[in-house]
């Protein structure tokens, strides 16, 4: 049985339709931008793999390290413990961030930082005694798929089932040279 047979068995695809969509292509193997099917036909990965691929696939360098690191710790609780790659990352980050940023806080994923960021503000206002929970975003923006991030995202046919269930957010226009001002004053 192929792979893309086997799949279909047993796994249900993010922003699919199970029932109409074309079935998936079983990768094998990447190698900078290309990407090689069970069957040998190779592909441009020409988004990137939904953009999170930016050094390319089986990067040499990358796959090295990661080797080394799992070999050597792969993980440890991070509340009362740290490791040398986490201080380093966030050494090197803080040195190319803006100069205002003075520590960083690890997650998952491109939801849950929404999420995190969602729970960092309602927090600080909450610490503070001030029940500050109004949120303002950018309409028709895309956050994530968590309901943190969904609620602060334009509605659409992906939130249309939980939109009940997402939190009050205040939509504002894409800040542009008209209407700065205007939303400088909603702000
Ligand atoms: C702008 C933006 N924010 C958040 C996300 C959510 O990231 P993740 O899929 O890692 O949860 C995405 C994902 O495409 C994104 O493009």
């Amino acid at each position: 049985m192929s792979l893309t047979d086997r799949d279909l068995k047993v796994i249900w695809h993010p922003y699919t339709q199970m029932k109409t969509a074309a079935p998936p292509v079983a990768i094998v193997r990447g190698e900078g931008a290309l990407l090689f099917d069970e069957n040998g036909k190779s592909y441009i990965d020409a988004v990137s793999s939904w953009w999170v691929n930016i050094h390319g696939h089986a990067q040499p360098y990358i796959a090295q390290k990661v080797a080394e690191q799992l070999l050597k710790l792969e993980h440890v609780i991070f509340a009362g413990f740290t490791h040398e790659g986490a201080v380093e990352l966030a050494e090197r980050l803080l040195e190319i961030l803006p100069g205002n940023q003075q520590k960083a806080f690890y997650s998952d994923n491109g939801s849950t930082a929404v999420e995190v960021a969602l729970k960092m503000c309602l927090q600080y206002w909450h610490n503070r005694g001030e029940g500050r929970t109004k949120i303002i975003a950018f309409k028709n923006a895309y956050h994530g798929d968590t309901f943190g991030a969904m609620a602060v995202s334009g509605r659409s046919a992906f939130t249309a089932a939980f939109d009940q269930l997402l939190f009050d957010v205040e939509f504002i226009d894409l800040p542009n040279e008209q209407h700065i001002s205007n939303l400088k004053s909603q702000i």
